[in-house]
């Protein structure tokens, strides 16, 4: 797909059909993909928690304020920072603030990958950090950054988008 297509394409899918597992070729692609991801002083913080397991996803939805699609979706890729590496190369700075930029560019192109192979994605960050690391067993210098919903998208979902704020609005030259 093109570049500029992948792009506006590339919207959160919330509905998922149930049935349709997402072939481990492409699981194996999006990670490929996150794993090009930059990361601060190239520490490579990057982790990646795999989940299929329906009792595993039920629990993840029940701490992520019961959004049904983190159970429903038939892969979840957890997108998680290995914060000991930033906070050796970076101290508190690395620990609080880059390893989290790091998660989040990772999970993008795991997103616009999605598109380019026909795969429904959505990222949920609304969930609790400490119980999400207790399910999955993180060590405590790991930190969750987002929870990747992964599946073919139900027929049936209207592909609307959300009205965005006008770019003019959002730009400022020089200055504020
Ligand atoms: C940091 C972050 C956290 C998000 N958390 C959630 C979430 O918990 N549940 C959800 O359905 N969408 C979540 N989203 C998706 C946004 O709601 C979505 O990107 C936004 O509404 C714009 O829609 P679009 O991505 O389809 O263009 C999150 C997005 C970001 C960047």
């Amino acid at each position: 797909m093109e570049f500029e297509q992948v792009l506006r394409k590339r919207r959160m899918v919330r509905e998922f059909d149930v049935n349709k597992q997402v072939p481990e070729k492409i699981i194996r692609k999006l990670l490929r993909n996150a794993h090009r991801a930059p990361s601060a002083g190239h520490t490579q913080v990057q982790e990646f928690v795999i989940v299929k397991n329906p009792k595993i996803k039920k629990k993840l939805r029940e701490v992520a304020v019961d959004q049904e699609y983190v159970e429903e979706a038939p892969t979840l890729i957890v997108v998680c920072s290995n914060t000991s590496r930033s906070e050796k190369r970076y101290g508190r700075r690395g620990r609080e603030f880059y390893s989290i930029i790091d998660g989040a560019f990772a999970s993008m192109l795991i997103l616009l990958t999605a598109v380019n192979e026909r795969i429904g994605a959505g990222f949920v960050g609304a969930f609790e950090d400490d119980k999400v690391s207790e399910i999955l067993k993180l060590p405590q210098y790991v930190k969750p950054i987002g929870i990747i919903t992964l599946g073919y998208p139900k027929e049936s979902e209207p592909d609307e988008r959300f009205e965005r704020i006008p770019i003019d609005d959002l730009i400022h030259y020089e200055r504020w």
